[in-house]
């Protein structure tokens, strides 16, 4: 049977999972990253080489678990982080550590690309606003403050399409994750000549764009050797990672929209033809479903924000977890679950990377609101699952202001895989929400692109069909609802009463480099 290799290249790991064209996962392995280097509040990079030996240990690690030889595996679809900015010189050479999608340095260069294209041209060009997030103003921050190593640079890579070249030899992106370059002329799914004008960007830095299951190159001997695939196995486009995750959720057709918690939090619908927000708070990205796009409202800092506590708070459950080999996560929210509905009036802002959707605001600061002596470590663990809870429901509002139907919410990431998460964003969201079979996410996603490309399903859509299978439908409890509207209310008032506040701090912090 020929089976499918999908490659995730994630913020804090790269997962290689091998799928069956009926969707079942044989085998996955992770190749962890290095934590992103933080040198200055705000700033986020990783080494792409890094990547590439974390996809060397993936793609072993799941031949070896799935039992398989490289030959079994039909063809490889690969999927990534967004955004990131990754240069090579002439040798092919990495230029400088990747400033990745989290990264918010480049307002000054978003203000400069607004004042120098206009907000409607950028509308009508690329379909989105200059946002730090994207790549152009990255490189911009690049060419304005590291102008020697711009000069050098030949080719601009996003992450994922860095291990297509380890893997292929080929520079190519796709039509998804070009979208959040803002150098992308997303409605007619090619590099814009008039941005690229405006900026004075050479097209000759950009890859070839391809649409997401078409074959953009072949594994490479030397790369067989390293990853255990079969030299001559075709790569297809794949997808950005929110797009790769929706074919795995089998948002492919109207009515349709997912809730991805990984390091950042994403609410995705699909829609036949691009819609857009005018004021810019959801990006409007072509889908990997080739001819189709899809909007989405992101949250910087979802499960992030719980890692982040983990990491510096959860000193118990990180050394209990390591003695009996459980899960951190697992433990923090148990003891979340000791903590009423609405955390007693407790409420965390997960601003700790800036905000995209809604308030577009790098300078965006994390916080709790509503602190008494009356709460407890679990209120506060408990608070940080409903803000990222109520910051993705920012983004279903927004949809619903643009009339794009938000009927049944499909959940993945791992948010979804823990069952008061998953209960938590049924009541916060006040709609049913649905698990699927296999929780494999972006990667699982990537290996169906891959076999649409290899012609194992006659399309994108046929994939799903094939292979995504709904597990579980949870419904929002009415009691929670209602107290979860209530406290929404607060949520969505509380970051503009505090704007000014959170900026004038954030100034004082840069100029006195806190950490
Ligand atoms: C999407 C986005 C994130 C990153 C990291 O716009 O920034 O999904 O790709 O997951």
């Amino acid at each position: 049977m020929p089976y499918l290799m999908g490659i995730d290249i994630g913020t804090t790991g790269t997962r290689a999972a091998i799928v069956s064209p009926e969707g079942r996962v044989i085998g996955a392995a992770t190749g962890a990253h290095k934590p992103m280097r933080m040198e200055k509040p705000g700033w986020a990079e990783q080494d792409p080489e890094d990547w590439w030996q974390a996809t060397v240990t993936a793609t072993t690690g799941a031949l070896g678990a799935a039992g398989l030889k490289g030959s079994d595996i039909a063809a490889v679809g690969l999927s990534g982080q967004m955004h990131g900015v990754v240069l090579l010189d002439k040798a092919h050479t990495v230029l400088r550590p990747s400033l990745i999608w989290c990264d918010q340095r480049s307002q000054a260069q978003c203000d400069w690309i607004t004042s120098r294209v206009g907000r409607n041209r950028l509308i009508q060009w690329v379909s989105n606003p200059a946002l730090t997030g994207f790549s152009a103003p990255k490189l911009l921050w690049i060419r304005d403050h590291e102008p020697a190593t711009f000069e050098r640079a030949a080719q601009f890579l996003l992450p994922k399409d860095f291990v297509r070249f380890r893997l292929t030899g080929e520079f190519a992106t796709e039509v998804s994750d070009a979208s959040g370059t803002l150098l992308f002329d997303v409605t007619h799914r090619r590099w814009s000549r008039e941005m690229l004008g405006a900026l004075q960007i050479d097209a000759g830095l950009l890859p070839r764009v391809y649409e997401s299951p078409e074959i953009t190159g072949n594994i490479t001997r030397e790369a067989a050797l390293l990853t255990g695939l079969a030299a001559g196995t075709p790569v297809v486009g794949g997808a950005g990672d929110q797009a790769a995750s929706a074919v795995g959720n089998g948002v492919v057709l109207p009515g349709l929209t997912s809730a991805t918690l990984g390091s950042s939090g994403v609410i995705f619908a699909y829609t036949e033809v691009p819609r857009l927000d005018p004021r810019g708070r959801i990006h409007t990205f072509c889908h990997a479903v080739p001819g189709k796009w899809h909007v989405m409202g992101v949250t910087q800092g979802a499960g992030l924000s719980l890692r982040w506590f983990r990491d510096f708070f959860g000193g118990i459950e990180n050394w209990y977890a390591a003695q009996v080999g459980a899960d951190s996560y697992d433990l923090l929210v148990c003891e979340a679950e000791q903590a009423p509905p609405g955390s007693g009036g407790l409420l965390f802002l997960p601003y700790l990377m800036g905000e995209r959707t809604p308030h577009l605001d790098p300078q965006a600061r994390g916080m709790w609101f509503g602190l008494t002596a009356a709460h407890t470590r679990a209120h506060m663990v408990r608070s940080i699952l409903e803000g990222v809870a109520f910051s993705l429901r920012d983004s279903i509002e927004i949809f619903k202001g643009l009339e794009i139907p938000v009927e049944q919410i499909r959940l993945s990431g791992g948010g979804s895989r823990n069952f008061t998460w998953r209960e938590i964003q049924a009541d916060v969201y006040g709609k049913d929400v649905v698990t699927l079979k296999t929780s494999e996410g972006s990667a699982f996603g990537a290996a169906l692109l891959a076999g649409a490309g290899a012609k194992i399903y006659s399309s994108v859509q046929e994939a799903s069909r094939q292979a995504v299978h709904e597990q579980e439908t949870m419904a929002p409890r009415a009691e929670n609802v209602a107290l979860y509207n209530r406290l929404y209310r607060v949520y969505r008032n509380l970051y503009p009463a505090v704007k000014d506040l959170a900026h004038e701090l954030a100034a004082l912090a840069t100029e006195h480099r806190a950490p």
